[in-house]
């Protein structure tokens, strides 16, 4: 089955199937923001279980902005080694770790996050939630490049405790989405307006990944399809962004799509898409047409036939799945051996719209089922998210009480 065959990158790097697991944050290092001990081992299950490609959850690569307090953040060398532990931990499986690099820009949490900066002083716009995403400063030219910097800093790092890749994380709304939506994006110098000076963020990154890492080391990116936004980021912006980014020399390009105030990501109501399973393949089918870089889609995939069918008509080249490997960890051997055709992935919901349809209690249960991996625990589909609220209820509580004093918060889950 052509989900068991290998591909070539353009780095020269090969990836022994097309199965990768896209980046779920795991937020499960309150204390120390480094790789914990569960983290790694959830990550050797995974690895055990046959992928071809492990992309880490978003890694912070400022610790005055962040996405959520538990976040890896790599800034320096001080977690060199728990990160060689993580990196030989998959690679002895020959399967490859790809780190994801985030900064939330606008998109981080007054009370979290120290720094909240962005292109412009736009605020995240989420009804109910207004005293959680304050409105950010303005960057400066030097704050932009030193933020660059750090894309740059962190990847060498990452390579050299034995990180097999890595990735921007480019979608979500995130800093990098940020700059190339005119909606978050109002500048009039060099990095707004145009298409070109709104790229021109991402291009510097990848430019400035690239000259840290080298040629034969992979450099790929996630990025949105869409904002699905009005007067936000197009399809048609998208796919010239992508034939600018593979003329450049990125190995692998991610498709997903939307954000924190459009969570496209996360499903879609419309009963065709929900029938065809993956969100984005139009897109995807069209950037294939004209770029030659390898291209991964992510959001929806379930069932083998349907994977199996997108990679035969050569719509893509690599198949992402995310929540489904908080379930069904040995995914990719139980599929070559013919022992799992299609995954149930349950949406939880405890009730209350506003978290409910932001994607937030989806994203709870998630991290709580990516923690009971690394504890050697058995996936439980049935875990009722109304359970986990209520275990949790005094760290909830407290960060909400955090988010409103301001204070850094613990996280009890
Ligand atoms: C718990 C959780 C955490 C996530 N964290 C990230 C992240 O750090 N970076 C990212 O690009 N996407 C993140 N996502 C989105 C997924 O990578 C993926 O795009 C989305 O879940 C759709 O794919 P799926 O239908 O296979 O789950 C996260 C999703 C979940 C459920």
């Amino acid at each position: 089955m052509k989900l068991n065959t290998p591909l070539q990158l353009p780095c020269g790097v090969s990836l022994k199937n097309r199965l990768a697991k896209s980046a779920m944050s795991e937020n499960m290092s309150p204390k120390t923001n480094a790789p914990t001990k569960e983290l790694i081992r959830a990550y050797e299950r995974w690895a055990e279980g046959g992928t071809g490609l492990l992309i880490t959850g978003n890694i912070m690569i400022d610790s005055q902005a962040i996405g959520e307090p538990g976040n890896v953040i790599i800034e320096n060398e001080t977690h060199l080694e728990p990160l060689k532990q993580w990196a030989n931990a998959v690679k002895k499986h020959n399967c490859q770790l790809w780190a994801q690099l985030n900064h939330p820009g606008r998109q981080a949490i007054k009370g979290i996050s120290k720094k909240i900066v962005a292109p412009s002083d736009i605020a995240v716009k989420l009804p109910g939630m207004k005293a959680m995403f304050v409105k950010p400063k303005v960057l400066s030219e030097q704050e932009i490049i030193d933020i660059i910097e750090r894309f740059g800093n962190t990847s060498a790092i990452l390579k050299k405790a034995g990180f097999s890749g890595v990735q921007i994380h480019g979608a979500h709304g995130y800093l990098v989405s940020q700059f190339l939506s005119p909606l978050a994006n109002v500048r009039t110098d060099k990095w707004g307006g145009s298409l070109e000076n709104r790229a021109r963020f991402v291009i510097e990154i990848y430019r400035n990944i690239r000259s840290k890492v080298g040629k034969g080391f992979p450099v790929g990116i996630k990025i949105n399809s869409a904002d699905f936004q009005r007067g936000g980021f197009t399809e048609e912006e998208s796919l010239q962004v992508v034939e600018m980014l593979s003329n450049e020399g990125m190995d692998l390009i991610e498709i997903s799509g939307g954000t924190y105030e459009k969570p496209a990501m996360m499903g879609s109501k419309k009963q065709s898409t929900i029938e065809r399973e993956a969100y984005f393949l139009d897109y995807v089918e069209k950037a294939k047409k004209i770029v030659d870089v390898p291209l991964m889609l992510t959001g929806g995939f379930r069932t083998v036939s349907v994977m199996q069918q997108a990679l035969q008509n050569n719509s893509l080249d690599i198949v992402g799945l995310a929540r489904p490997y908080s379930l069904y960890p040995n995914l990719a051997n139980d599929i070559f051996n013919g022992n799992l055709q299609k995954m149930e992935v349950p949406q939880p919901k405890i009730g209350l719209k506003m978290l409910d349809s932001s994607g937030f209690v989806d994203i709870v249960w998630h991290e709580i089922h990516i923690k009971r991996l690394g504890q050697n625990k058995k996936p439980n589909p049935k875990l009722s998210p109304l359970w986990i609220a209520y275990h949790n209820t005094g760290a909830l509580l407290q960060q909400i009480g955090n988010i409103f004093t301001g204070k850094k918060k613990k996280r009890g889950i």
